[in-house]
Order: C-alpha cells, then structure tokens, then sequence
C-alpha cells in the first residue's frame, strides 16, 4: 500500500468479483459479479438495502473473506492471490469502522484507540498517537473515559480514532451511522470526509442512505449483490440532485 505521509489514499480494483453463501439448499449470491474502481482520497457511499451484498463487499475488499471468483488488487497489490502472511500484513494496513463500535468495554478511550497496536513494535509512541487521534475526533480530554461514559456519538469517534492507529490508506466503514440519531450520523459522515484528506485515505462506507449527502463524492448502489447504480455527486450536490438530473429514482 502506498506510504500514507505521501500517497492520497489506496487505489482499489475490484473485478468480475463474486460470493456466495450457502443458506441450507439454498444458494445466496451475495455479491454476484462485482467490478469497481475507486480513485486514491475517494469517498464511496455503498448504498441498497438490507441483504443486498454491502457488508460482504467490504469483508471481500478487507480480506476478512475470501471471495469465490474475481480479483482485488488494492494499489499493486493483487489481495486475491496473497499468502496468509501477507495478508495478515494487509488487513493491519486497512481501518475497520463497525455499526456497533466494538469497544472494550473494561478499557479507557485511550487504550481502546491504541489496542490495536499494543501486541507490535511501531516506530511511533502509541499513547502519544492515541492522543492526537482522539483530538483529531473531537474527543480531547475524553481519554480517561470509558465507553459507558460516552455516548453513542463519541464511542463511534473512538472506534474512528482507533481505526487510524495503524495509518490506513483504506478505510471501511460498515453502517458507521446505523447506531445514531440522523444528526449525529451526518457529524460522524463528515468527521470521515476530513480525516480522509488530512489522512490521506480511500474511504468506503455502507450507509444509510438520508446520511449520504453531506459528505460522499460518489455513490453505489447494490441490490441482490450487483451493481445497479453509480454516480458521482459534484461538489456540494446532494444526491437527490444528481440523481434527478440523470433522471435515476430519487433516494
Ligand atoms: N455468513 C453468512 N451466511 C449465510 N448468508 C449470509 C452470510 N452473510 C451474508 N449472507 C447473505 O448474503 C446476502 C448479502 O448480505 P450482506 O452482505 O450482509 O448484505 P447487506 O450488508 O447489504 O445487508 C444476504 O442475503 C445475506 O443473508
Ligand atoms: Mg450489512
């Protein structure tokens, strides 16, 4: 992957992609047939509804599973054919952000932020990089704070923060606002639209689709695990805009 202190951000490839899972005799084609690109410092929302291969697409492009058929390459980087090594390697270079924040309950903001990290040798100090990642979220001050003494809001700005500790040049966000109030959700959006800039990041995210506007500059919409939608959204424009000018159903 590309050094994040000079890159924009990971170039993703993903081809002819498919996956299925087996449902007793019943074959689901969760992501059937896939082929995107995504541009370096590009923020993608991936929207459709429940069950339509969202969550399995950004399993595939994390290596958190493996796909039946198609290609991934994450700059030159073919993740399809890689060795577990590698790809152990791989996955400590990509963020996760969850709809469920999955924070340690028993641990500080600070220690959570920084978890992942512990077990390796870094060449950063890690609390002094949790510190200003968790300034970076808005949440400075809060390091002594356990999740139960945060809201919703804030623990998801920690799980944020904590997906940064390893200087990802991908980031995948998998229902990030799904937990939120829709106003909490269009801050936790536009907190990732900065940070991929200031971090240097390719941003994927499965959203809820009220939330998209404020801050993604392009959206993909799935259903039955294919892509039946793609649109850039120009500076500022709301989806809805986009969509009626290319005369596509509104959202
Ligand atoms: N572990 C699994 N076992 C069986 N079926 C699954 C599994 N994960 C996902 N699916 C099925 O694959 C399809 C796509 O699921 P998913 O990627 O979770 O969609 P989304 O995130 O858009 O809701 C759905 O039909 C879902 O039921
Ligand atoms: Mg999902």
């Amino acid at each position: 992957m590309t050094d994040s202190t000079t890159g924009a951000g990971a170039t993703v490839r993903v081809a002819e992609l498919a996956k299925h899972y087996q449902g007793g005799d019943v074959r689901i084609p969760a992501v059937a047939g896939v082929s995107l690109e995504f541009a370096p410092g590009t923020m993608t929302a991936i929207t459709g509804p429940s069950g339509s291969g969202k969550s399995t697409l950004l399993h595939l492009i994390g290596a958190i599973e493996a796909p039946d058929a198609g290609s991934i390459t994450v700059d030159d980087m073919e993740i399809t054919s890689m060795k577990r090594r590698h790809l152990t390697a791989y996955r400590r270079r990509v963020g996760f952000v969850f709809q469920r924040y999955h924070l340690l309950p028993a641990l500080t903001a600070l220690d959570n932020v920084i978890a992942p990290v512990v077990p390796y040798r870094v060449r950063f100090d890690k609390a002094a990089r949790g510190r200003e990642l968790l300034a970076a979220v808005g949440l400075a001050g809060r390091e002594h704070s356990l999740p139960s003494q945060l809201s919703g809001g804030q623990q998801q700005r920690v799980a944020i923060a904590r997906a940064l500790i390893g200087a990802p040049t991908l980031l995948l966000a998998d229902e990030p606002t799904g937990n939120l109030d829709s106003r909490t959700g269009t801050e936790i959006l536009d907190l990732l639209a900065a940070l991929r800039a200031e971090h240097a990041m390719t941003v994927l995210v499965a959203t809820h689709e009220q939330h998209v506007a404020a801050a993604c500059d392009r959206l993909i919409r799935l259903r039955d695990g294919e892509v039946v939608q793609d649109v850039s959204l120009a500076g500022g424009e709301q989806p809805e805009e986009t969509l009626s000018r290319l005369g596509g159903p509104r959202l």
